[in-house]
């Protein structure tokens, strides 16, 4: 029987085999903070090429930027990160600990979605919840800041504060008109960006699913308002399947999600237009290419109580990790043009553009994914252990290594024809050689770092120029000559998930 994967299962497989390190840790550690080690360095890379590859290069209406870290601060007073971007902390009034106030309560099984300061702090003495260090009793919660600040420039006075960014977003929103003037861009199209956004979490934790400093993917895809409907490519997904979750399904205690298809949820009002549903339905089409399951995917939709200050109506789509439920690894949010028209007001600026012969202001749709959530949710899902025996299989797409090339034995010129074929193969594929221990350990090594497919040279290679080649998820072995090693490695790599008998 296999068991259920934990998140110690994943935490312990980073760690040892050098995925990601806890940060800073030869000082103690660095809590909120993750490097990336070797083999997750090469994960991110394959992951950020892959989307920005799905969503940027092969379209052609979406434009990509790479915008700065520390942003002008009058960006996060217009985008109301200064004023609203807020969780609420609780102090110990014995030790002087603090906690995110919602995650006291979801700790102790009471389910919150976005409560006022007053709600936390009734249903925090109801259900008598004390300081989880000390025992002591907790004061009222109190509004903090999620936004790490810095100082630029030699003087520390008040005019010299900047923000590390929250979101990648306002760097697309602030680029708006550059994009428009420098690319000719006209209604509709996109602005993608990835890279690293920071927020002070007050309660980091779950590995890298709640980070201090993260890195998003995002799209902001501009849509004259008046044609939300007028999606030409709504076509190509109205029949994609999806499990959705509703706002009022919530509210009346629902928390099932339910199949359905993309056009019926347009038809029925779930999602307000057609080009929200598209990008639900891209973004979802992307994410089950990586690997991950249908059935392991969700959309939800926000509450009232939990949409930004920005959102319109938001889903966030779920992943089903199995030690802490569904969580968000993306959202998707329909920002209307509350951002360009907030940067116009602040900067006086005009961030229209014209469409039909009429001077517009854009809405938005924005699918915002998280590089670490989506490579732990991919971690997970490939994650699989039988007899103390770990295979992670992931897609080729993101496998850190695509091809290991071993000799049977190191001896009788074996090892010469495998390094030989190791140096033909690696400029082409991403690719180790090993020649440590037994094949049979050097195979158990290669399946638990997901390398999907392992090239073994033998004796026989000598005589017949044939070479075994072995898949991670099925154990199968085919035989194959060297000269057409590379054509049949090609098609096996783009052909996953495997089924037995290829
Ligand atoms: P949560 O409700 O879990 O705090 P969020 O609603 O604040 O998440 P968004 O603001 O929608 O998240 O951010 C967009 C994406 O950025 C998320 O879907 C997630 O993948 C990623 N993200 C946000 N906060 C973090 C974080 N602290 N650590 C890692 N990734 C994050
Ligand atoms: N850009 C959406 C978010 O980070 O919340």
């Amino acid at each position: 029987m296999e068991k259920t994967v934990t998140l110690d299962d994943i935490v312990n497989l980073c760690l040892r085999r050098g995925f990601f390190y806890p940060s800073g840790k030869i000082y103690g550690g660095f809590r909120g903070f993750y490097d990336y080690g070797p083999l997750g360095a090469e994960m991110r890379r394959d992951l950020i090429n892959d989307w920005w590859n799905y969503f940027v290069e092969t379209r052609g209406d979406i434009y990509g930027i790479y915008g700065a870290v520390i942003t002008h601060p009058k960006t996060w007073e217009a985008s109301g990160h200064v004023e609203s971007f807020i969780d609420y902390i609780v102090r110990c009034t014995r030790c002087g600990e603090e906690y995110r106030a919602d995650h006291l309560l979801e700790d102790a099984g009471i389910k919150v979605v976005d409560l006022t300061p007053e709600e936390l702090s009734r249903l925090i003495r109801e259900n008598n919840i004390r300081c989880p260090k000390c025992g002591g009793e907790l004061g009222d919660p109190q509004p903090f800041n999620l936004m790490f600040s810095t100082h630029v420039g030699p003087k520390h006075t008040k005019s010299s504060i900047a923000y590390l960014r929250p979101e990648t977003a306002q760097l697309i929103f602030t680029n708006f008109k550059n994009v428009v003037f420098t690319m000719g861009a006209t209604l509709p199209f996109g602005i993608a960006q990835y890279g690293k956004a920071f927020r002070n979490e007050i309660s980091p934790r779950n590995f890298l699913f709640r980070l201090r400093e993260f890195e998003q993917m995002e799209i902001e895809y501009f849509v004259n308002p008046k044609k939300m409907d007028e999606c030409p490519y709504f076509s190509s997904i109205e029949d994609f399947e999806l499990y959705i979750l509703t706002a009022e399904e919530q509210e009346e205690g629902v928390d099932e999600a339910r199949p359905a298809r993309v056009g019926e949820l347009v038809e029925t009002g779930v999602i307000g237009n057609k080009w929200h549903a598209y990008w639900i339905a891209e973004s979802l089409k992307w994410l089950e290419r990586l690997g991950l399951r249908k059935e392991h995917l969700r959309v939800r939709e926000h509450v009232k109580t939990e949409l930004a200050h920005y959102a319109a109506q938001t889903f966030d789509v779920e992943y089903l990790f199995p030690f802490m439920g569904w969580k968000e690894i993306e959202g998707i949010s329909n920002r209307t043009d509350y951002d360009l028209r907030r940067h116009m007001e602040y900067s006086g600026e005009e961030l229209h553009i014209v469409d039909d012969g009429e001077k517009v202001v854009p809405y938005v749709i924005e699918p915002s994914f998280g590089v670490e959530r989506i490579l732990m949710a991919l971690l997970t899902e490939g994650y699989t252990k039988h007899k103390k025996r770990i295979t992670l299989k992931i897609s080729p797409r993101v496998a850190p290594y695509k091809l290991a090339v071993f000799p049977l034995v190191n001896k009788e010129g074996i090892d010469v024809k495998a390094r030989e074929i190791y140096h033909a193969l690696k400029n082409r594929y991403r690719a180790y050689y090993d020649d440590r221990g037994s094949i049979g350990k050097r195979y158990a090594k290669a399946d638990e770092i997901g390398v999907p497919i392992c090239l073994t040279v033998d004796g026989q290679t000598l005589q017949d120029g044939t070479v075994t080649l072995r898949l991670r998820d099925t154990r199968e072995q085919v035989r194959v000559g060297v000269d057409e090693a590379e054509r049949r490695i090609e098609e096996l790599l783009s052909s996953w998930p495997w089924r037995r008998g290829y």
